[in-house]
């Protein structure tokens, strides 16, 4: 039996594969920790979604956590010992990367330095649109975001966006 292939060209497709292949893993690379403990997909991503513990840092997580009746408004409190449990896994894998290390105000993830230069060219009537609601609803634009998948390459647009604001959401 022959191989199957002997033209030139498979080895310059398969050179090519190879080539693509880490900003393909960098691009689909998740946030999240790879162990995720059950009660946080079950508490804390019923109202919105499960945010990556790197994104906040550690004194942010533990005032949060400390404070859940009082949670933006409503009433997110677990049993103590499903509190203590999130606690110390959002603690154990709360940001420490020089840009996280700053507690943002109302400890939100949307107010961190970071995250709004990340958005600093949404246009700001577009966090009010029916199809985003708010700034904390990741999953408008992030369409792999429950995932804790949040690069350029997966996104998607809500509805209503102007031609002019679609702009953000497209590779310049
Ligand atoms: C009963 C609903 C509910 C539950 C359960 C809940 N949250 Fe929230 N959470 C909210 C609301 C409402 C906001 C504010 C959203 C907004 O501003 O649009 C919020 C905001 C947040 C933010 C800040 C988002 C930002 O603006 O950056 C974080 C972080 C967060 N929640 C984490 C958690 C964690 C951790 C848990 C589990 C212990 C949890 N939430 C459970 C309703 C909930
Ligand atoms: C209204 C749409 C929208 C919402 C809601 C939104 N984002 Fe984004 N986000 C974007 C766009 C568009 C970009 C790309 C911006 C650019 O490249 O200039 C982006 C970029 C990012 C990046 C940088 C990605 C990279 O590869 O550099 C992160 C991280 C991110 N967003 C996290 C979040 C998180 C976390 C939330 C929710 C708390 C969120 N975003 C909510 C639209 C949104």
């Amino acid at each position: 039996m022959r191989a199957v292939s002997t033209t030139p060209i498979a080895p310059l497709v398969a050179g090519l594969l190879l080539a693509a292949l880490p900003a393909l893993a960098r691009a689909e690379r998740s946030q999240m920790p790879a162990q995720v403990p059950k009660a946080y997909v079950q508490e804390c991503a019923s109202c919105h979604v499960a945010y990556p513990p790197g994104f906040l840092p550690a004194p942010s997580w533990q005032r949060m956590m400390g404070r859940l009746n009082k949670h933006y408004g409503v009433d997110a409190s677990l049993d103590p010992a499903t509190t203590q449990q999130l606690t110390q896994w959002l603690v154990a894998h709360a940001g420490t990367y020089k840009r996280v290390s700053e507690e943002p105000p109302e400890d939100r993830i949307t107010q961190s330095a970071w995250w709004v230069r990340k958005h600093r060219k949404i246009d700001a009537p577009v966090w009010k649109l029916a199809s985003v609601k708010s700034a904390a609803n990741c999953a408008a634009c992030h369409r792999d975001a429950e995932q804790g998948i949040f690069s350029d390459h997966h996104l998607r647009m809500p509805d209503g966006l102007t031609a002019q604001q679609k702009r953000a959401f497209q590779d310049d």
